[in-house]
């Protein structure tokens, strides 16, 4: 009988994505997904280490559900990811309900090492890097749902002082053109009609003389798919070609995911982001004057070492003048390894915790009044779903990336729907369609 495997999933959308990458690679050896982690023999957890707290969590984790092996040590335990190419041969020695750790660049040998654990009962780590690994070759085996991630390149070169991603993901090295347009079709072909691609930087992406621009031209005029998105973007990099073809295409969806980090120049700095809020401001400008109705999200952290109570009044003067769409707050996590965490004057727990609750409520009025103002406006809903709340409505995303809700029939599941947008509660815009 086929071995069952369960995988959980924590982070961003690229351990999303690596996540099906992995369940294709296990389930072309002959191991079977299951959606209940009772039913499986093999229990993986895919990790985040991007902060501590996501760390501690997956490491909490793997403890529970050591308490639930049988006297043949099933379900074997692994984990996956970021954490596991940080302090897989540590966790190894430390936990023992932990069989194996694999790290981000070698998937490829997870099935072989599984049969070894399950047969002879060995412990080992897999976490050597690989600057050259993509699995451009893999096609992965996908969630459930409408939409579907494509990854377009892996890695980052740009050590941002707080960031533990470049050490842990290795050196920045983009997919083959071709390759990201033939999954981009096949994805479409099967029925995920709105695609996001994705990288840790992906303005960066470039293939021989391919550049992201190039990519968004040829991948917006594949004809199986309807939407397209990208995160993250980098502001140093996001250039006007990738603006003007973002507002000249049609299906690439006018928004966008742009991390700020800060609104103080000298923080800025200090986080080795190499640009400055003024640059921040004309790319919003332009972003702002090549397509009025574009929703922008961001990224910002608090308590950064040296923060000062005038460095984070610009980070809220920045929100206020801005006023993103959303904003996804953090409080700095100083990660070992990485340069901001042998800086001097970190910032005070108490402090950074203020800090950050201050951010998420300037950030909550914000974005209430924007949901409020679209209140009128029709949107393009790709329905995904039947309401968690209500059996009889229906819930789906809107191309600014919105969570819309509106009365109908489930048989709308997979198709796109015009709403007339008629109120907002919290981040959902409730809606009634129309012909
Ligand atoms: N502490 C807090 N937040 C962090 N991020 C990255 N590293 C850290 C850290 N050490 C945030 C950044 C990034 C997002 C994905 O996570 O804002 O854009
Ligand atoms: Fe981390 Fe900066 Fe790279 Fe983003 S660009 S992954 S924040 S180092």
């Amino acid at each position: 009988m086929n071995k069952k495997f369960f995988i959980r999933t924590y982070g961003c959308q690229m351990n999303v994505n690596d996540s099906e990458l992995v369940s294709a690679i296990l389930a072309d050896s002959g191991f079977e997904k299951v959606e209940n982690i009772e039913k499986a023999d093999i229990v993986l957890f895919n990790s985040c280490t991007v902060r501590q707290h996501a760390e501690d969590r997956v490491i909490g984790r793997i403890t529970q559900e050591g308490g639930r092996k049988d006297s043949d040590n099933l379900p074997v335990i692994g984990l996956l990811g970021c954490v596991a190419q940080r302090i897989g041969d540590k966790l190894l020695k430390n936990i023992d309900a932990l069989d194996f750790a694999v790290g981000t660049d070698q998937y490829r040998k997870l099935p072989a090492l599984i049969k070894e654990v399950l047969q002879k009962k060995k412990r080992a780590t897999l976490v050597e890097q690989d600057n050259k690994e993509v699995y451009g070759d893999i096609k992965p085996l996908r969630r459930q749902g409408p939409n579907a991630f494509v990854t377009i390149m892996r890695g980052c070169n740009n050590f941002c002082t707080y960031c533990v991603v470049p050490y842990v993901r290795g050196r920045e090295r983009s997919r083959e053109l071709d390759k990201i347009l033939e999954e981009i079709e096949i994805a479409g072909q099967n029925g995920f009609k709105d695609v996001t691609l994705l990288g840790q930087n992906v303005n960066s992406y470039h293939y021989k003389n391919q550049k992201f621009a190039d990519l968004l031209n040829k991948a917006a005029d594949i004809k199986t798919i309807k939407r397209l998105r990208f995160v993250t973007s980098h502001p140093k990099d996001l250039s006007c070609k990738v603006i003007d073809t973002m507002a000249s295409k049609k299906k690439i969806c006018k928004s966008i995911h742009l991390p700020l980090q800060s609104g103080s120049d000298k923080i800025l700095d200090k986080m080795n982001r190499k640009y400055d809020f003024s640059h921040y401001r004309k790319l919003i400008r332009k972003l702002r004057s090549a397509m009025p109705q574009i929703a922008i999200t961001t990224d910002v952290m608090v308590g950064f070492p040296g923060e000062t109570e005038s460095d984070f009044m610009y980070t809220q003067h920045a929100l206020d003048s801005i006023r993103f769409d959303y904003s996804f707050t953090f409080k700095y996590s100083p990660r070992k390894g990485t340069k901001a965490a042998n800086f001097k004057n970190q910032v005070e727990e108490d402090v950074r915790l203020q800090r950050l609750q201050k951010l998420i409520d300037l950030q909550n009025s914000i974005t209430h009044e924007k949901y409020k103002e679209k209140i009128g406006d029709v949107a393009t809903v790709y329905v995904e779903q039947v309401s968690k709340k209500d059996e009889n409505e229906l819930s789906g995303r809107t191309e600014d990336n919105k969570i819309a809700v509106f009365p109908g029939d489930k048989e709308l599941i997979g198709s796109f729907v015009n709403i007339k947008i008629t109120g907002a509660t919290g981040w959902t815009l409730l809606g009634k369609k129309i012909a």
